[in-house]
């Protein structure tokens, strides 16, 4: 069945930025601290379905204090981005797997479904006319966020009448500060992110914001990160705060790269589904597996495990050098960055930012 396609009305009377101002936002942009001149919304109805659909100036909203999603949290979105290619063009980096999972967590909230087809343009409209704001250089990108909401204005705990959608853009440098610079992570015994049966599996607010008590535990440890453990047997690694783990065995060409396999519980990564592909493309072995604490422990004692890293949208790929939790800590190998993370990292933005062919077709130009 082919979904009938939306209008959007344009309203790009925004006055953009000064362009100075601008240019000094993207000299130094880290992330999420500057945005662009427009966003887009779409509402849905009750009845009526999606409606309304507007690219506009970037503005504040206005809310009213009964509004559903700050009293129970209807609230899903995403990160993907937008590249500059070497010919000066954009392109985005696997929308449509982003509007997927975008469904999914919708699901998972009893929010309706926004047809993947009209994530896409949404995204795509903003960047076109953003398209300035796309910065030129290495791994820099525009981060995009969509996200849905309820708007119902009401008290009762129900799933809303009525939603909105909204892409907003951002300019990226590294997620972060330091660079390509390993991370040390806390194993958080105490806390969980996600039980069977729960949300773990759907991006939606409410995780992150169960999630802040033990990044504040891992920062009063001198950790840069927590990584989450199963809620059950707590011994099963599962991913880390905004990122998803891999562990490499081996060295060289015969080395394996293992990342934990999907329970329900973690976040489908995009960049960990790209990576078992673009490891695999490099001819390295790639497993989804159940790994313990143990196991990381005991391989690190006895070498079999010889790099780790975390992957996601915003933090691309990041070298874990250090793990610590209530039983010990030890170093990550060496502690530094290995060298079968950097060249999946090297293949990945390379594939991003246009310099190396796109095989598979996931990137979406403009
Ligand atoms: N896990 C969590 C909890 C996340 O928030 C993210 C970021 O989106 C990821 C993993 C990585 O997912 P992706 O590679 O799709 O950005
Ligand atoms: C992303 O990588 O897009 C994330 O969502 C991580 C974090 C900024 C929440």
């Amino acid at each position: 069945m082919t979904t009938p396609r939306i209008d959007f009305e344009l309203k790009p009377s925004a006055q953009p930025l000064p362009g100075a101002e601008r240019d000094a936002a993207l000299a130094d942009p880290g992330f999420g601290r500057y945005f662009t001149d427009h966003m887009v919304t779409i509402k849905w109805t009750e009845g009526r379905g999606w409606h309304d659909a507007q690219l506009q100036p970037y503005a504040p909203l206005s809310m009213d204090p009964a509004n559903m999603t700050l009293h129970y949290a209807q609230s899903i979105f995403e990160g993907l981005k937008a590249y500059r290619q070497p010919d000066g063009s954009v392109a985005v980096f696997r929308p449509d797997a982003n509007a997927r999972r975008f469904q999914r967590s919708a699901r998972r909230l009893a929010m309706p479904e926004l047809p993947v087809e009209t994530f896409v343009e949404a995204c795509d409209l903003l960047v076109e006319h953003d398209r300035e704001w796309v910065p030129g250089v290495g791994e820099e990108s525009l981060y995009l966020r969509p996200f849905m909401f309820a708007s119902e204005v009401g008290l009762g705990v129900k799933p809303a009448n009525e939603y909105t959608f909204m892409v907003i853009a951002s300019p990226a440098g590294p997620y972060f500060p330091g660079g390509v610079k390993p991370v040390s992570v806390w194993l958080s015994e105490e806390y969980v992110r996600a039980a069977p049966g729960g949300t773990g599996e759907a991006k939606c607010a409410g995780n992150y914001a169960a999630s802040l008590v033990a990044q504040a535990e891992a920062a009063q440890h001198g950790c840069d990160q927590v990584v989450w453990l199963d809620a059950v047997e707590r011994r099963w690694i599962e991913e880390m705060g905004g990122m998803n783990l891999y562990f490499v065995y081996g060295k060289g060409a015969d080395a394996k790269v293992v990342t934990p396999e999907l329970t329900g519980t973690l976040l489908p990564g995009i960049t960990r589904d790209s990576l078992l592909t673009i490891a695999a493309d490099l001819g390295y072995g790639t497993e989804e597996a159940r790994i313990s604490t143990d196991e990381w422990r005991r391989g690190n004692e006895d070498g079999s495990i010889t790099e780790v890293f975390a992957c996601g949208t915003a933090a691309v790929i990041t070298p874990v050098g250090e793990a610590k939790s209530a039983r010990g800590t030890w170093t990550v190998a060496d502690g530094g960055a290995g060298e079968i993370t950097m060249k999946l990292r090297e293949a990945l933005l390379a594939l991003q930012s246009g310099r190396a062919e796109d095989t598979h077709g996931w990137m979406h130009r403009l």
